[in-house]
């Protein structure tokens, strides 16, 4: 089922071969191999866009042009010419994010990029599954568990992921380890509450467009706080 939604994207049937330039077809296992790659990198993009919010969520910007190079060069030889754009759009976001002056610009392009990938979700009528959210506890930092269930919801648009990381971000204490690191900077308790206010915002906001600027805000709070931190 999930081949066939991704199959729709793909140049199937004929190719032109590449001496002659005439249709040959492509067997059901060329088929298979080019379905089995498209649907690998959607997943390396998926794995990379979490390991990019972990990175801007914690103002690492090296890490996170190194992921965001890793992804705008991801091509899609086998898909059709309709389809290009979806791609070549998520591409030049993540290009965009690896030329980022800044973790606050990059912040807002992840949000970007986001909102790239929902565009072909949405014209695709794709409604990809993602692994079911986690009940309880994680070893996940809690702030970025909630950071990258906001970003899923945005990008297959999904009100349950969305909201589920909204939750997560209303509650989320600051850990022992950044209490241990910040007792008595009032900036950090700033950040924090203004999270926890975005978080409530994000209860009420629905439309794809007010999502992905809201969330855009929120990654640049995350890297605000350890910005901060670092540079005191
Ligand atoms: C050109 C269209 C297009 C673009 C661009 C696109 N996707 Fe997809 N994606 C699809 C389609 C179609 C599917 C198959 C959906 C299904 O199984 O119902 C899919 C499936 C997925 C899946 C499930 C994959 C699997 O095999 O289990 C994930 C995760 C995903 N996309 C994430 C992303 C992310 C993240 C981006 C952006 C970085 C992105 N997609 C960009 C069309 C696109
Ligand atoms: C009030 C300040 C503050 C805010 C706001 C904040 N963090 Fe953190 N965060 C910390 C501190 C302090 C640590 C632990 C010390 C460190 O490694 O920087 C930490 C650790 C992390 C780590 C692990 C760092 C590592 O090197 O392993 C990640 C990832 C992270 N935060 C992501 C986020 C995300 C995503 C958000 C926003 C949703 C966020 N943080 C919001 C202060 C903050």
């Amino acid at each position: 089922m999930r081949a066939a939604a991704l199959a729709a994207l793909a140049v199937v049937g004929c190719q032109l071969d590449n001496n002659g330039g005439s249709a040959t077809a492509v067997s059901p296992n060329q088929l298979a191999a080019k379905l089995q790659a498209l649907s690998q990198r959607m997943h390396a993009r998926y794995l990379g866009a979490h390991r990019l919010i972990a990175a801007v969520g914690r103002s690492d910007l090296d890490s996170a042009r190194l992921e965001a190079h890793a992804m705008s060069v991801l091509e899609e030889p086998d898909v059709l010419p309709e389809w290009r754009p979806y791609f070549v759009a998520v591409s030049q976001a993540a290009l965009d994010i690896e030329l980022a002056p800044d973790v606050g610009v990059a912040g807002r392009l992840v949000a970007t990029l986001g909102a790239r990938c929902l565009a072909c979700h949405t014209a695709a009528r794709a409604k990809p599954k993602l692994a079911p959210l986690p009940h309880g506890p994680t070893r996940m930092l809690e702030h970025q568990q909630a950071a990258i269930a906001m970003w899923d919801g945005l990008v297959i648009s999904s009100d349950e992921h969305w909201l589920a990381g909204a939750d997560i971000l209303a509650t989320a204490p600051l850990a022992m380890v950044a209490r241990a690191a910040t007792p008595e900077w009032p900036d950090d308790v700033d950040d924090v509450a203004r999270l926890r206010m975005y978080a409530q915002r994000a209860k009420h906001v629905t439309a794809p467009a007010e999502r992905t600027e809201l969330f855009g805000t929120i990654m640049t709070t995350c890297s605000h706080c350890h910005t901060a931190l670092r540079d005191r």
